[in-house]
């Protein structure tokens, strides 16, 4: 079990976060959801030891890993039990996708090279990759590709936590549900427990067990989705209705409870439509789904931009 009690954390007169407290049973999926700068990401990197607090600490079964006195050293013999899958899948570009997951291995372990192998193969097929992709450069690879790169990296350990910073923010409909999909399935063959912080609210009500909601460095909610869906709390009712529609509009709540058919995913409800840009960044990765359906292809004028 994980427990975060009291913690703060302030960079100059900056207080990121104030008392934070945060209680995560084994074998639990736990989202922590939140505005974008709201501390989601300090939390993290004190949860996995890049960072200590200036007060409060955190405590994995029952003892100390983390307070103002802990140094990075000590936490050392703990940081094996955690995965981490950073924002953005945080690959080593000059090595290819097999020496990016041995690197872990190679560091943290004494397996045989045939081990290692061995374990490269199960990990990318954990995440739905044929073993010769371990040959790829990571330049060579879309947004979703290196997510899920990332993520079999994380595996590789077999961790008994694993954290995700923003799995699926660059990811589209169909393989942020394989994601969620994978996160569940760890958990129920695996034991394993997971944290994930993420802004996705239809993921979050899909796996979550349990979830906590932070703004301003402080949690304001702490209960299962069903609880966060009943609450009083005017801005934490915006926050989750808002969320749904960040970057699709999603039918139902329950629309990635069944395989996903792409004709139940909308744009954007509000604002004016726009023509579906070209898939130049990462983050448009989601947008050959929208080119699929035809119904939302905007008619682009000959030889001009189609403003409207
Ligand atoms: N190393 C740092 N030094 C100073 N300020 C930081 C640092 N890391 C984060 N912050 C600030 O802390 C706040 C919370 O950031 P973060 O946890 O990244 O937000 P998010 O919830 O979007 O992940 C932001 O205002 C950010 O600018
Ligand atoms: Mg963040």
């Amino acid at each position: 079990m994980l427990k975060v009690e009291h913690l703060k954390k302030r960079f100059g007169n900056h207080v990121v976060l104030n008392d934070i407290n945060i209680t995560i049973g084994k074998g639990e999926v736990f989202c922590i959801i939140g505005q974008s700068g709201s501390g989601k990401t300090v939390l993290f990197r004190h949860i996995i030891g890049l960072l200590f607090p200036d007060g409060g600490r955190i405590l994995l079964d029952n003892e100390v890993i983390s307070s103002p006195t802990t140094k990075p050293a000590d936490f050392d013999k703990v940081r094996k039990r955690f995965g981490i899958l950073f924002q953005g899948a945080a690959l080593f570009d000059s090595m290819n996708v097999g020496e990016n997951l041995a690197f872990p291995l190679r560091e943290h372990t004494k397996m045989t090279e045939k081990e290692i192998s061995k374990l490269i193969a199960e990990s990318l097929e954990m995440v739905g990759l044929k073993e010769e992709f371990k040959t790829k450069m990571p330049s060579e690879l879309s947004g979703g590709m290196r997510s899920r790169v990332g993520l079999a990296r994380g595996l590789v350990m077999k961790p008994e936590i694993m954290l995700y910073d923003e799995p699926t923010s660059a990811l589209d409909p169909i393989m942020t549900d394989k994601i969620n999909d994978l996160i569940l399935s760890l958990r129920d063959k695996l034991r394993m427990t997971s944290i994930i912080i993420t802004h996705d609210m239809a993921s979050a009500y899909k796996i979550a067990d349990k979830m906590a909601m932070i703004q301003d460095g402080k949690i304001i909610f702490h209960g299962t989705p069903g609880e966060i869906r009943e609450s009083r709390n005017p801005y934490i009712q915006q926050f989750i209705r808002g969320q749904k529609k960040h970057h699709y509009a999603i039918a139902d709540e329950d629309a990635y409870a069944v395989p996903i058919n792409i004709s139940k995913v909308k744009p954007r409800a509000v604002g004016p439509r726009r023509p579906v840009p070209a898939p130049s960044t990462e983050n448009a990765a989601a947008a050959p789904s929208d080119m699929a359906n035809k119904k939302f292809q905007m008619p682009v004028r000959p030889g001009g931009q189609n403003n409207q």
